[in-house]
């Protein structure tokens, strides 16, 4: 997919080739886009915030926050045209800055390394229910029989760190063996196929009975309801969903070719990746109020509700198998993205081969997993701030890390970067742009900060900042 001709324009071109299609990039950002975020997390962090309001305030991140922070990961990414370290150091000289822009990249290794470490640990979940539903354990499950399933498995360590360690060597598999191409392609049929089987459920969710109490709690808001701490939620949301904030999008962006439109190409992902999390929430809430559950059930949610949906239907062990392994796809290609920025640092900055680096730093995210495996079992009680190790992890690089990764980029491309530099890269400076540089130079930054400082401060009154 990757070719190594030079661009016409005689502008730098990446070491690495170049994307050879637009399609190839956008696949490329949907695999890393797509992912356990969109089915497995935006439902469950929605109900533990309440719903409606916590859906728009997401909706509102994605457009106004997260397309232009996308659009200025992708645009440096292209300029820079080297990893995401390299190329904000390069950018920040270029641009009459300074080189320690290159710290950037550093927050987003490590930001990447943190979200693999339990990123993994939930994949490692979707495996073992590829497992249980090809061995019928769901069909014509009751609600009760399926909660049983899903409790008596994570409250199981050892099974737990067995699926974690086996979805971190597949990672490690691939990413040694540079072979990421060969998913990219599964990208291609894996989320048309995941939207159809959604569409399937929407049906199944239609008729369950409850489909409108599903639809009131997505989209009733109640704003009096609504804390700092869930508009921070709404927010890390978005940024974990669009794999933006770490640089991910930017090393992609790297190898694109100068004629693709980023705006276009932004606007695509983005619009799947809301698709696929909105078409998830109305799956899934319709069967939670139909089958008596927790809306706010935490990280189980997904997996206590689409086995006894898929179980009811016919041909539910043959559905509920392809369900977990397209979601398993799916987790399997973010992760790759999620690994590249370490490994890509750990080959050029310490000279390891591609292979060494890819074990070293995988055996370093498992390890770090650790923590999440035995956050739902043998460490369940041990609990401070954000709630188990597992939330704590997820809520620092979601709503800490993510959106201040974010702020940066925006403020890099918005401020430092010259308007030249930019509208170059943005094709032109006609509306679209000016919209793009005014959400970039005052929108996204001033509305992370404040959020961040909203959320701070509710922290401060608990006595807990
Ligand atoms: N967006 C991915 C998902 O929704 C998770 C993710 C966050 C990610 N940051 C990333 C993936 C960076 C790749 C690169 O599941």
């Amino acid at each position: 997919m990757l070719t190594n001709q030079d661009s016409d324009s005689g502008k730098r071109t990446s070491l690495h080739g170049h994307w050879s299609s637009k399609m190839a990039f956008i696949l490329a950002v949907t695999g890393s886009a797509v992912g356990l975020g969109n089915v497995w997390k935006f439902p469950y962090v929605a109900g533990q915030n309440g719903g409606g309001a916590f859906v728009l305030v997401y909706l509102g991140c994605v457009i106004l926050i997260g397309l232009p922070v996308m659009m200025s990961e992708i645009l440096i990414g292209r300029r820079g045209r080297r990893n995401p370290v390299a190329t904000m150091e390069l950018l920040g000289e270029e641009e009459g800055s300074s080189k320690k822009w290159g710290w950037l990249g550093v927050l987003g290794v490590v930001a990447g390394i943190f979200i693999l470490s339990y990123y993994s640990v939930i994949a490692g979940w979707t495996l073992y229910y590829i497992v249980k539903s090809a061995t019928g354990a769901f069909q014509s499950a009751d609600a009760a029989t399926v909660s049983g399933i899903f409790s008596s498995f994570v409250g199981n360590w050892k099974i737990v760190l067995f699926c974690h360690t086996l979805f971190m060597g597949l990672t490690i598999f691939v990413v040694a063996r540079g072979v990421e191409r060969g998913l990219e392609q599964a990208v291609r049929f894996m989320v048309p196929a995941l939207l159809a089987l959604m569409v399937v459920l929407l049906g199944y969710s239609m008729a369950s009975g409850s489909f409108g109490l599903g639809v009131a709690f997505m989209f009733t808001p109640d704003f009096d309801a609504l804390t700092w701490q869930s508009v921070l939620a709404a927010m890390g949301q978005a940024f974990f969903t669009l794999s933006i904030g770490m640089g991910a999008i930017m090393a992609y962006g790297a190898y694109l070719p100068e004629e693709t439109s980023i705006t276009g190409a932004s606007g695509a992902v983005v619009t799947a990746d809301t698709a696929i999390a909105i078409l998830a929430g109305l799956v899934i809430f319709p069967l939670v109020f139909a089958n008596g559950l927790e809306p706010g059930e935490g990280p189980g949610l997904v997996f206590q509700t689409l086995p006894l949906a898929l179980g009811q239907l016919p041909f539910g062990s043959f559905f509920s198998t392809l369900f977990f392994v397209l979601l398993s796809f799916a987790a399997w290609t973010s992760a790759l993205g999620l690994m590249e920025p370490a490994v890509a640092w750990a080959v050029e900055h310490h000279r390891k081969t591609r292979g060494q680096a890819a074990f070293l730093v995988g055996l370093l995210i498992w390890f770090i997993g650790l923590a999440s495996v035995f956050s739902f079992n043998l460490l369940a009680e041990t609990t401070f701030l954000a709630g188990t190790l597992f939330d704590n992890v997820d809520y620092l690089t979601s709503n800490i890390m993510l959106p201040l990764g974010g702020m940066v980029i925006a403020i890099f491309a918005g401020w430092i970067m010259c308007r030249n530099s930019t509208s170059e890269e943005l094709g032109g400076a006609g509306t679209l742009y000016k919209m793009w540089r005014f959400l970039a130079r005052f929108v996204a930054p001033v509305g992370i900060l404040f959020v961040l400082l909203q959320a701070v401060g509710l922290l401060d009154k608990l006595g807990l900042g």
